[in-house]
């Protein structure tokens, strides 16, 4: 009796430790119990060789926070992995390149890793206009990409509608979040008006306003202006001169936080007191929270989220970074590798038109919500408002597709 309570115990703990990257389709195993001498939650050694998966983000450059937050969340979720035995009784090797939100570094790193280490698997890029680039080598190649956090619809879908056989994400997509800024704006912030700034040179930022300016004309809303800039200005002062004489009621600016740091405190410095409000780019613990307090942005995941993954995620990442909280760009990483090493487990195999539809079919509890992929290798997923304070972004409400 006291031997079927011990191992009743250990098979408990071995489920809890492994069922944060289960998948609900393919639950992975919880380390078998030996009721005689060995240890159960010891995991069995990996022994069937290594199984490389490339992680390319951009640790150098103008957003280097991304990168940093994209690697830890990836390797976290490799270690637990390793931890339980690997995937396919095989030890998973991370090979980290840094890609630099950019597309001619991007393309480079794809193809060293492709083409010199032969992995057949990779996550990243974060920015979309280096994904864009990365996905056209990897799906002619028939290497599986899983972008975490890009969100312009073309990184799964080519020009022609046609869908990339290889290529998936963990994200939702730009038409939804430009829908759910806009709503916000009207709605919560009452705005009948808003200017767009926008670098036409970066896809993502591009599409988001694209999105943005439809979804908030239809709902009644007048775009009062619209200004373009270049990723290597410094100075706003003369668009901003021109937000100011519009008077809008919102700013939309649906760029990376290095853009949003310059704008914003410039337009405080002017005197501008209409909210600026933007996408996911604007997360990171470089933020200048001063210069963009009382703005608004959609984002993925807030870190105050309570769904036992998000929990369980964050104890995990502040255990393994000495105490770092984890950004959106870490949930997804971690999301985006534990749905490549579900779906590899579920095949069987790491040949990637197995491993393709296996993660087609995969509906998996992430720490950003339920992920299951749509017919374009888009998860469906819920929005998050976050709002900046002067100290800290603070979590709004969530918004359902
Ligand atoms: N969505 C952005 C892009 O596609 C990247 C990003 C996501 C940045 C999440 C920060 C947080 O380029």
């Amino acid at each position: 009796m006291r031997l079927f309570k011990l191992v009743s115990l250990i098979v408990l703990v071995a489920l809890v430790l492994s069922a944060c990257a289960a998948p609900t389709a393919a639950p992975a195993p919880a380390a078998k119990a030996e009721p005689t001498k060995a240890p159960a939650a010891a995991a069995p050694a990996a022994t069937g060789g290594d199984l490389k998966v490339a992680v390319l983000a951009p640790l150098s450059g103008a957003v280097p926070t991304f990168g940093v937050m994209t690697r830890d969340g990836a390797l976290l979720a490799i270690e637990e992995w390793n931890a339980k035995g690997g995937v396919n009784g095989k030890k998973i090797v991370p090979i980290v390149e840094d890609s630099q939100c950019t597309p001619d570094p991007a393309v480079n790193a794809a193809n060293k890793v492709i083409d010199q280490d032969k992995v057949k698997f990779i996550v990243g890029e974060v920015c979309s206009k280096a994904s864009i680039p990365i996905s056209e080598i990897a799906n002619a190649k028939k290497v599986i990409q899983i972008s975490p956090t890009s969100t312009n619809t073309d990184v799964t879908v080519m020009k022609d509608g046609k869908v990339k056989d290889y290529i998936f994400r963990a994200c939702f997509i730009d038409p939804f979040q430009g829908k759910v800024g806009a709503k916000f704006a009207t709605e919560n912030l009452k705005a009948k008006t808003a200017f767009l700034l926008l670098d036409q040179a970066n896809d993502y930022v591009k599409g988001l306003s694209e999105e943005f300016e439809k979804a908030f004309t239809a709902s009644g809303g007048k775009i009062v202006g619209k200004e373009t800039y270049t990723a290597k200005d410094t100075d706003f002062s003369a668009i901003l001169a021109k937000v100011a004489a519009a008077k809008p009621d919102v700013i939309y600016l649906p760029d990376y936080y290095n853009i949003v740091n310059l704008a914003a405190k410039q337009a405080k410095e002017k005197g501008i007191t209409a909210p600026f409000l933007g996408g996911d780019g604007w997360d990171s613990a470089d933020l200048d929270l001063k210069a963009a307090a009382g703005g608004y942005f959609t984002n993925h995941y807030s870190p105050d989220s309570t769904a036992p993954e998000a929990v369980a995620f964050m104890k995990a990442f502040k255990d393994k970074y000495k105490g770092a909280t984890p950004d959106a760009l870490a949930a997804l990483a971690y999301d985006a590798t534990n749905l490549l090493l579900n779906s590899i487990k579920t095949a069987g195999s790491d040949d990637t038109d197995k491993v393709k539809a296996a993660m087609e079919g995969i509906s998996m509890p992430g720490v950003s919500g339920k992920i299951t992929f749509d017919k374009q290798h888009n998860p469906i997923k819920a929005a998050t408002i976050l709002k900046v304070t002067p100290d800290k972004v603070v979590f709004d409400s969530v918004v359902n597709p």
